[in-house]
């Protein structure tokens, strides 16, 4: 599908989608309907809100074509997630199908004045709406995918607006492309995903965008020495991997920056296994894997200056004779030693060896991590935001700005040394879990504090809560993509403070 921009209607489109919010200059948005349309303005005003997702469809006559004008809701103070979502909700409801011409204009007074950021949101939730999570249906239900025959969309935006329209453009189509990718990715189930899934997708990607990618077997994992990435391996089936990536920009590098995500593609719990309500959702535990593999792709396809390095350690967690046992006490890339007290605390285990050999080898002078690591952040955050623990003001600031602009929410929770006797161990150098259902999520993090060799600039985010949601798109949680728009937000904004 293509998006081409113009500056003004001629001819209307058979289709054209115009997004409204509702405040004092909504009724701006009527009159210039009513005077193309015909319709009477208060009737248009009677029937339309301007509410989020509120669609109104008004008819007209142009040269003796009958034409369509769709007014899309956006609601009080839209911001990028509700210009998404209209737009997403929009596509995602059309059943029917449509081969006619279609454009979205963002002609009218009440757009911003710069349309740029309602431009690409728009064009990435109209994408996103074409998600289909069927993807093992063998009968589709006679349900169409609109919107699928059309090759192209006409954007309207006015020339005196300024902004980058054309890249915002470009950027939303691309940054939808990726997501659609790891929608796929974190919606697999795990018969149809393995550490090699993972490292195939990066490969290709590697290869498709021009970014190294250095896939490490299980051979060259025990050479290496990654022991905790091992112990949590050790009851699969299918063996472990661990995905190296590294982008490098041709230009000169304003900085560089490590990612590690957590990939692991099945999490049973191992022995201390889980119950088996929502074991299924399990299947999307590598989320931060996925927001690291799709933040390396979308640095690439933007040709980003900015040297980035992203690992994922890959592997599920599962029962077996052969399994980790609490209480085992195991070793670490790190070199310290690690008393597991609970194995389904396995995700800061692989972590603990991603983050310590990323500090080792490639000194960033960022790290950063994310992981749907604890069932307590969900508790205590919920799934309105990721939980975020720093030990750098800096980059807490900057971390939570990049979130609030790419409506993927972070809250910033404490690190404080209090919470390091949870994690000390009588017979190794630290131990895995409490034992204490309290303040989970911050012993998680203060556990992965102690591999992160000194780093003076690390976060870690903790997705676990919003890596997949409930929505209007799937009856259950399903993947949300969290993490890309916010790191490449991220990046994007230390490029420009390195600019000013
Ligand atoms: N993958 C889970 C965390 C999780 C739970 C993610 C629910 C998404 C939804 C993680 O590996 C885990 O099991 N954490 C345990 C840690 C505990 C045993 C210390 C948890 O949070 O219960
Ligand atoms: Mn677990
Ligand atoms: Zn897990």
């Amino acid at each position: 599908m293509k998006f081409s921009l113009s500056h003004s209607v001629s001819n209307h489109p058979d289709l054209t989608i115009v997004p409204v919010a509702k405040n004092e200059s909504s009724d701006q948005v009527y009159s210039a309907i009513s005077a193309i349309t015909q319709i009477p303005y208060d009737l248009i005003k009677a029937d339309f809100n301007a509410e989020l997702k509120e669609v109104h469809a008004l008819y007209f006559t142009e040269d003796g074509k009958i034409k369509r004008i769709l007014l899309l809701g956006l609601g009080k103070n839209p911001g990028v997630n509700e210009v998404s979502n209209a737009f997403r909700s929009f596509v995602f409801k059309r059943k029917s199908n449509f081969n006619g011409t279609l454009g979205i204009s963002f002609i009218y007074k009440n757009a911003p004045s710069d349309p740029s950021g309602w431009v690409e949101s728009a064009v990435t939730g109209f994408l996103l709406g074409k998600y289909d999570i069927g993807l093992y249906k063998t009968e589709k239900n006679g349900e169409e995918k609109p919107y699928d025959e059309i090759e192209k969309i006409d954007i309207f935006a006015t020339k005196e607006n300024g902004g980058d329209v054309r890249t915002a453009m470009q950027k939303g189509q691309s940054l939808a492309e990726t997501q659609l990718e790891i929608f796929d990715l974190v919606n697999a189930p795990s018969n149809k995903k393995n550490p090699q899934t993972l490292a195939n997708w990066a490969l290709q990607s590697g290869e498709k965008y021009g970014y190294v990618v250095k896939v490490f077997n299980k051979t060259e994992i025990e050479s290496l020495g990654l022991h905790a990435l091992l112990a949590v391996n050790q009851g699969s089936e299918n063996p472990p991997t661990f995905i190296v990536m590294e982008y490098k920009p041709s230009g000169k590098s304003v900085k560089k920056v490590g990612l590690v995500g957590k990939g692991v593609t099945f999490d049973t719990g191992g022995l201390s296994i889980k119950p088996s309500t929502n074991m299924h959702y399990m299947k999307s535990d590598m989320g931060g894997a996925a927001a690291v593999m799709g933040t390396m792709e979308m640095a690439a396809k933007l040709k980003l200056p900015i040297h980035l390095i992203g690992v994922v350690p890959a592997t599920d967690n599962s029962v077996d004779g052969k399994s980790v046992k609490p209480g085992d006490v195991i070793g670490s890339y790190d070199g310290k030693s690690i008393e597991v007290i609970d194995t389904d605390a396995e995700g800061r285990l692989i972590l603990a060896d991603g983050l310590a050999y990323v500090a080792q080898q490639f000194k960033p002078e960022i790290l950063i991590d994310l992981a749907t690591l604890t069932g307590s952040c969900i508790r205590t955050l919920g799934t309105y935001a990721g939980g975020l623990f720093t030990n750098n003001d800096d980059l807490a600031s900057q971390l939570l700005e990049a979130g609030q602009q790419a409506g993927e929410r972070l809250w910033q929770l404490p690190i404080w040394d209090d919470y390091k006797r949870e994690i000390k161990s009588d017979v190794a150098d630290v131990k895995n879990f409490s034992g204490i259902p309290s303040a989970g999520a911050i012993t998680a993090a203060k556990f992965l504090e102690v591999f992160i060799q000194d780093h003076p600039a690390w976060a870690h985010l903790d997705i676990a809560g919003v890596a997949v949601s409930d929505s209007e798109f799937s009856s259950h949680k399903s993947a949300t993509a969290f993490g890309v728009k916010l790191l490449i937000g991220y990046l994007e904004n230390l490029i420009q403070a390195e600019k000013l």
